[in-house]
């Protein structure tokens, strides 16, 4: 066989093993409103953001050029770094930009992992921390999803100093969160390390969307914790951030080979992320808002009052199936998510409230989702 007919026939078997276990991954069709977006708060859309990102891109151009080690620093990375550090821990703690969220989670995970005495990681957490703990070819203690009693009994049994707990604070696919505070309490006893990715809890919870820490009324505590997140999501742009100590922020820097060998972000992202930071540092209402609206359709879907903007909606299989092609139907799209985005067996549909819902919007959700209404009228 030639080398063309090799490739031709491994990917065909690659191909037909991915149909076999429903593996073949289909992007929907851009006509349709996604209800899955991240734009919590329509700051993607906010004039302000815009106007900042037009600015830079006219007066610096579209592109960063090369890494932030080469041609890439740009001043608006350090302004963001100042801005976000700010607005994540009161300054308590220092920025550092990242091109993603992925690429932050990768680089917190693998860089600080080497030098933990044990890795604890959430069952749930999302694939750019287990890929960064992947990377460490080390053992990694999966903890039940949010059950810190478990981390504590096997720390207890181990003995274990200096340990690393890995977990996301508003967690992606269930919308709950993450027992921070408790988390938080093992890792001061054992002088340890807490990572949380902030990744969806940033812009949308606490009194001013700060992220985890204000909702449970936390300090950032330099000494114990990382912050990671994204700019990606309420923020409305592109790009990650991690929050940590100086020290630490100079070996991430020095370490994180996504960081280092990758292009920095275009200057044009970097001041829409700045703009959607100081709006929100300016006593915005929008994060209030979003929790009122998050409430509401939590309440309505799930019976359970909660201001975090993911709703979860479990089900069986063929309902889920057809709630999503209703929603099609009306032009709106939220696919059915199947392992490994979720658990095996725990498919679901998982809806983002967002703040730029119109009423046909929420019309069309009331209409699909009667039967769930029914159940908590
Ligand atoms: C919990 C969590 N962490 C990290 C990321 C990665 O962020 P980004 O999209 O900026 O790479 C995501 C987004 O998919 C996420 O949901």
């Amino acid at each position: 066989m030639s080398d063309p007919d090799n490739r031709n026939s491994f990917l065909s078997s690659l191909l037909t093993s991915l149909e076999e276990k429903s593996k073949v991954k289909k992007m929907p069709p851009s006509s349709l409103l996604s209800l899955s977006s991240n734009d919590y708060l329509g700051l993607s859309r906010h004039p302000g953001v815009i106007e900042a990102s037009v600015k830079a891109t006219q007066q610096f151009g579209t592109g960063a050029t090369g890494s932030r080690y080469l041609s890439g620093n740009h001043p608006l990375n350090l302004k963001l770094e100042r801005t976000v550090s700010r607005f994540k821990s009161k300054g308590r703690g220092s920025g550092l930009v990242f091109s993603s969220g992925y690429h932050a989670n990768l680089s917190v995970a693998s860089v600080f992992g080497s030098h933990a005495g044990a890795i604890y990681s959430d069952s749930e957490n999302h694939a750019s921390l287990i890929d960064g703990l992947r990377l460490l070819k080390r053992q990694v203690h999966v903890y039940p999803h949010g059950d810190w009693e478990w981390v504590k009994m096997h720390l207890q049994k181990t003995g274990a100093s200096h340990p690393m707990i890995v977990t996301e604070s508003l967690f992606s696919m269930s919308g709950d969160f993450a027992p921070i505070p408790e988390l938080y309490g093992i890792i001061r006893d054992k002088g340890g390390l807490l990572v949380i990715d902030d990744a969806h809890a940033t812009g949308t919870l606490g009194k001013n969307g700060r992220g985890a820490l204000e909702y449970f009324s936390l300090d950032f505590d330099p000494d114990f914790m990382i912050l990671t997140g994204t700019f990606s999501k309420a923020l409305g742009s592109l790009g990650g951030f991690a929050i940590l100590g100086e020290k630490s922020r100079t070996v991430l820097a020095s370490l994180a080979r996504p960081l280092v060998y990758t292009t920095a972000l275009p200057p044009g992202i970097l001041a829409a992320s700045c703009r959607s930071l100081e709006i929100l540092e300016d006593s915005s209402p929008l994060p209030g808002r979003l929790q009122a609206l998050s409430r509401q359709w939590q309440e309505n879907l799930t019976g359970v009052s909660t201001p975090s903007p993911i709703v979860s909606l479990r089900g069986r299989l063929s309902t889920l199936r057809q709630e999503s092609a209703k929603l099609a139907q009306f032009g709106l799209s939220l696919p059915v998510l199947h392992h490994p985005t979720v658990p095996e067996g725990e498919e679901r549909l998982r809806l983002s409230v967002n703040l730029t819902w119109t009423p046909r919007v929420e019309e069309a959700l009331r209409d699909t989702f009667s039967e769930r209404l029914g159940e908590f009228r």
